[in-house]
């Protein structure tokens, strides 16, 4: 079955600048303002005039589309596309990305204490992240705008994410990986999609300095979160939660932060749901950093939020071993706006927070861990009160990043041991304590 595919509103757009607010038609390679060099949004003057019944229709019209074969129908991103800028179906690149599960939590609920207490679950996109959501808006841009590279730099999610893309458009990717430090499941992807990987003796942040150089003086085309397409892509899964939840705004909606791309993302899907009427309030949206890598926390808590404070990045969480982060601007907006809190966790927290979801059979990476984490820390700083609905945003599947699991867990695997019934059975008995 087919869905109508008219545009409810137009859906030109503008870039806007998040610091001095000059607007500009079109952005060059680097997606920064022409005057301040500060990063761009994007902004769709026409909402303005949109009338409450357009609100209650878009709804429609998402519900409808559910039930379409047709593959922007079938996309968790591109079904929403009356909020998105418009690219012709045929530049369209999609592989029905978005679609994640909310998924109530037990025995989390119990030990924090939060008994509405949901995770949306974004590592269960077509290639294991929340990337997907918004490489699949941001290439389809590259795509109309005739590209043959796209490129990126990455701690391993985004480069998997970029690689399959492209494979899938057939353009050629190039990812840029700070040498030893990504998880070896992001790092075979980008590899089995035929990118052209290269590992950079430096971090993450080193890798995005040079993609810069590199990008000034090279055809491709830029696909990481400074480009403000991706953050288009990226809020949809705000559209999503809001479905799954029957329209009933959570409290609280909790994300880990890297590059603060996300997180940005997320409020910015909230804040449109809400200046068109789709929803009468705003959740508050916090972001968890791990203490090794915390430089949103300092930047509130020793700049109030007005200059960013660098940090040398650590952690075992590879995802957001991040000291530079691009949409930190974005990143404080949206804490302001929706009144939601940053905190960073350590190690032991995180780690400990993955074995307990884990426990009740969801899986994830370890950076996804750290919402769980900071959401106890959250309760015990009573900001989350028991009775109030918290969706954590788990960003990554738990098979990107084995090695993490195995050096933990290895020690309660049982043998090598004889290979017959009754030794195993003795075993368990033994274990059991039935003997
Ligand atoms: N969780 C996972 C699993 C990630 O891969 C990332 C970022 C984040 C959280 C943080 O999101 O950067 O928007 O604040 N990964 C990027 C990458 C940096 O290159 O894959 P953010």
């Amino acid at each position: 079955m087919k869905t109508n595919t008219t545009q409810a509103i137009s859906t030109d757009h503008i870039l806007r600048c998040v610091h001095c607010g000059i607007a500009q038609a079109t952005a060059d390679r680097m997606f920064r303002c022409h005057k301040c060099s500060e990063l761009l949004e994007v902004v769709y003057p026409e909402w303005e005039h949109s009338d409450r019944e357009f609100g209650l229709r878009l709804r429609e019209i998402w519900r409808e589309r559910r039930g379409s074969t047709l593959p922007e129908d079938a996309s968790g991103v591109w079904r929403f596309r009356e909020l998105l800028p418009h690219v012709e179906s045929q530049h369209v690149v999609t592989m029905a990305e978005g679609n994640t599960p909310l998924i109530h939590l037990t025995s989390a609920a119990r030990t924090t204490g939060v008994t509405r207490l949901l995770v949306k679950h974004q590592g269960l996109n077509p290639t294991g992240s929340f990337k997907d959501t918004g490489i699949s808006m941001a290439i389809s841009m590259a795509r109309a705008e005739g590209f043959e590279f796209v490129c990126c730099a990455s701690t391993g999610n985004t480069s998997a994410s970029v690689a399959a893309y492209a494979a899938r458009a057939g353009m050629k990717s190039i990812v840029l990986l700070p040498a030893a430090q990504v998880a070896s499941g992001k790092l075979a992807q980008a590899i089995e999609y035929g990118a052209h990987v290269l590992q950079l003796n430096t971090d993450f942040d080193g890798c995005l300095k040079v993609l810069h150089e590199v990008v000034r003086n090279f055809p491709a085309y830029l696909l990481n979160s400074l480009n403000p397409y991706r953050l288009e892509g990226q809020k949809t899964v705000a559209f999503e939660i809001m479905e799954q939840l029957d329209w009933r705004v959570p409290d609280h909606v909790i994300v880990p932060g890297g590059n603060l791309a996300n997180g940005s993302a997320l409020g910015k899907g909230f804040q449109e749901l809400h200046s068109l009427g789709l929803i009468a309030k705003l959740p508050r949206i916090s972001i968890i950093q791990a203490a090794g890598a915390n430089p949103l926390v300092r930047t509130m808590r020793e700049k109030a939020g007005k200059e960013l404070v660098r940090v040398s990045a650590e952690t075992r969480a590879t995802a957001i071993r991040i000291g530079n982060p691009a949409s930190w601007r974005k990143a404080v907006n949206v804490l302001e706006s929706t009144g939601g809190q940053v905190e960073d966790v350590t190690e032991n927290e995180i780690a400990d927070a993955k074995s307990e979801l884990g426990a009740e059979g969801v899986g994830c990476e370890p950076a996804s861990a750290a919402t769980l984490a900071g959401l106890k820390k959250l309760v015990r700083a009573n900001f989350v009160k028991s009775d109030e609905t918290v969706v954590l945003v788990l960003t990554g599947h738990m098979l990107k990043d084995v090695d993490y699991m195995l050096a933990s867990g290895v020690k309660r695997v049982i043998g090598p041991m004889a290979a017959d019934a009754a030794t195993v059975i003795s075993t368990l008995e033994r274990i059991h304590g039935q003997r």
